[in-house]
């Protein structure tokens, strides 16, 4: 006898035939995403410890300075990899699973009988992920600009993690390294989002017969393999994200020391 989606939905939710830990992959999720949420809100209402040295967080770039705002400048940056995040197809799924647990899990019964997608409010605003993924590609260039500014240190040497005015001269120090790795990782993240890859690929039926169609499909090719991973990009890039500005923080509050390398 087999048992339909329609036989588990009636049995109500949670029913399964299922014998794996198939309850892992949603609980890991709701952690994870959960304690990056609540980190990264406490970081950018925090307002302080953002940066040392030639270093700056990524919750904190570009570098604002503002008066006519009153909270934390990161509120006004984190809309856009925010934004670009939670309309992610792979975060869609991981989070609908983790939080709305719709579908909990493949082949368990879920808490509602009717689908109607993402085509009503709130989720039809889901709709915005191209347009955030305009923004998070001129993120990548602000980012990468602060990894090249991580390499302009003070002749004069700092004091107190404050940069001395003057000459620069070229060093690059862990924190370098880290806001490099992290620039890589969100790289492959936003170069392999599927809304670029439809960009880039979508609508032709034959590259030699479309405008650039050799740079387009070579181009949609690189982005097709950044996809094939998507997931694994997703989520080291919130690691290393927030590891980044975990060490640049530790590195304000004199937790921890920097090495230069050279
Ligand atoms: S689909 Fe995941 S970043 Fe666009």
């Amino acid at each position: 006898m087999t048992t339909s989606v329609r036989d588990l939905q009636e049995r109500g939710f949670g029913a399964t035939l299922r014998r794996d830990a198939w309850w892992v992959a949603p609980a890991l999720t709701a952690l994870v995403l959960g304690s990056f949420a609540i980190y990264a809100t406490w970081a950018a209402w925090t307002g302080t410890n953002y940066e040392w040295g030639p270093y700056l967080s990524p919750f904190y770039s570009p570098y604002i300075r503002t008066s006519w705002w009153p909270l934390s400048p990161a509120f006004l940056i984190l809309i856009f990899p925010l934004g670009f995040r939670t309309t992610c197809y792979y975060y869609r799924k991981a989070y609908y699973r983790a939080f709305f647990l719709d579908p909990v899990a493949c082949g368990v019964g879920e808490p509602r009988h009717g689908y109607k997608g993402e085509t009503r409010f709130p989720f039809i605003l889901q709709n915005v992920h191209r347009f955030f993924m305009y923004a998070a590609v001129v993120f990548i260039f602000i980012l990468a600009y602060d990894v090249f500014l991580a390499t302009r240190w003070p002749v004069n040497g700092m004091s107190g993690g404050v940069m001395a005015p003057g000459l620069r001269q070229f060093g690059v120090g862990v924190g370098t390294v880290v806001m490099a790795l992290n620039v890589f990782l969100l790289s492959c993240y936003t170069f392999g989002c599927h809304s670029l890859r439809h960009l880039i690929g979508g609508g032709v039926d034959c590259y030699s017969c479309a405008r650039a169609g050799k740079a387009r499909f070579r181009l949609w090719r690189g982005v097709t393999v950044l996809n094939q991973q998507h997931m694994l990009w997703a989520w080291c890039s919130l690691f290393s994200v927030a590891l980044t500005d975990v060490y640049i923080r530790l590195c304000a509050m004199g937790v921890i020391h920097d090495v230069r390398i050279f």
